[in-house]
């Protein structure tokens, strides 16, 4: 059981890490970056310079002439679920941006300055914020969410600007010590529509529990606070805001043993692929520059 869980999770984290950053093809395991043809040094010295239009046409709207269009026209609108720290959370503090904060939250910032668009950050569950893209009714979503096969089939994947792992919290003193322990007839509490409740609510031949042991909640802090009320036996979430919870709860630890690696990247509705192209440019731009390494070591502390 253990070595096929094991198995399993190898190769789920093989699957992970192939892609995320397909540009809306469905041969979505190819690596992102093309072979790169020549040396950098080949090129000409002097770029041919694009003839800059002296006065833009003005009734075009920026995007447009971009190649691509938004939701909302100056508008760029993420879905997200903000509780969900330290990506995205609810905040009214200095810093906060429209009553929200978090990696997510000023990675998103940034984006929308470097297309010249206005950020509107629509707050909802976290299953509701992939529909939302897929709807039309947002033009990403941008949530601490995982690359994985099923959602590429539906949505369009960035390249990854960050990695979480699924980790098990546990109540000090729980007769819970290792993952194996978890399939001894245990309550696991999750957040719906997440990876954790995919690999939880799996069967056990796939490496889960079954999804008469897993119970989903709105959110990770909902899982955790039934958890403290014994409704549940453990909670199965991302690293980052398992972290948090941690922290601000006395009476949590995680349990050792690391489960799926995983590839957090942006993604729009299947086939934007211009926006997609806009997104990835900034995005790629910020990894380069060191931009988004910073964001995340303002919350999260290098170790
Ligand atoms: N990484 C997990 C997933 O993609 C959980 C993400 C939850 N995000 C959130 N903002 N609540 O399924």
């Amino acid at each position: 059981m253990k070595k096929l869980l094991a198995m399993l999770l190898a190769l789920a984290m093989i699957l992970s890490l192939a892609a995320c950053g397909g540009s809306g093809s469905s041969a979505k395991t190819e690596p992102t970056e093309a072979p790169v043809e020549a040396e950098p040094e080949a090129e000409p010295t002097e770029a041919p310079v694009e003839a800059e239009p002296e006065a833009e046409p003005e009734a075009e709207p920026e995007a447009e002439a971009a190649g691509y269009t938004t939701v909302e026209e100056g508008k760029l609108i993420m879905s997200t679920n903000a509780a969900f720290p330290p990506y995205e959370m609810v905040a009214d503090g200095e810093g906060a941006y429209n009553g929200f904060e978090g990696i997510d939250v000023e990675i998103a910032v940034a984006l929308a300055d470097k297309l010249g668009l206005e950020l509107v950050i629509d707050d909802m569950d976290f299953d509701s914020a992939l529909v939302a893209v897929q709807n039309g009714k947002s033009d990403m979503v941008l949530a601490g969410l995982t690359y994985n096969e099923e959602r590429d089939k539906v949505m369009d994947f960035s390249t990854s600007y960050a990695t979480g792992q699924q980790v098990v919290i546990v109540p000090d003193g729980s007769d819970i010590e290792t993952m194996d322990d978890l399939a001894n007839d245990k309550m696991i509490g999750v957040q719906r529509g997440t990876t954790g409740e995919m690999y939880a609510a799996d069967t056990p031949e796939n490496g889960g529990y079954g999804e008469d042991h897993v119970l989903a909640y709105d959110n990770g802090a909902l899982a955790v606070q039934a958890m403290l009320n014994g409704q549940v036996d453990a909670v199965i979430i991302d690293n980052g805001p398992a972290q948090e919870y941690v922290k601000a709860n006395a009476g949590l630890h995680l349990l050792d043993g690391d489960w799926v690696l995983e590839n957090y990247c942006l993604a729009v509705d299947e086939g934007n692929t211009q926006l997609l192209e806009a997104l990835n440019s900034a995005l790629e731009e910020m990894i380069a520059d060191g931009t988004v390494q910073s964001i995340i070591d303002k919350y999260i502390a290098a170790e």
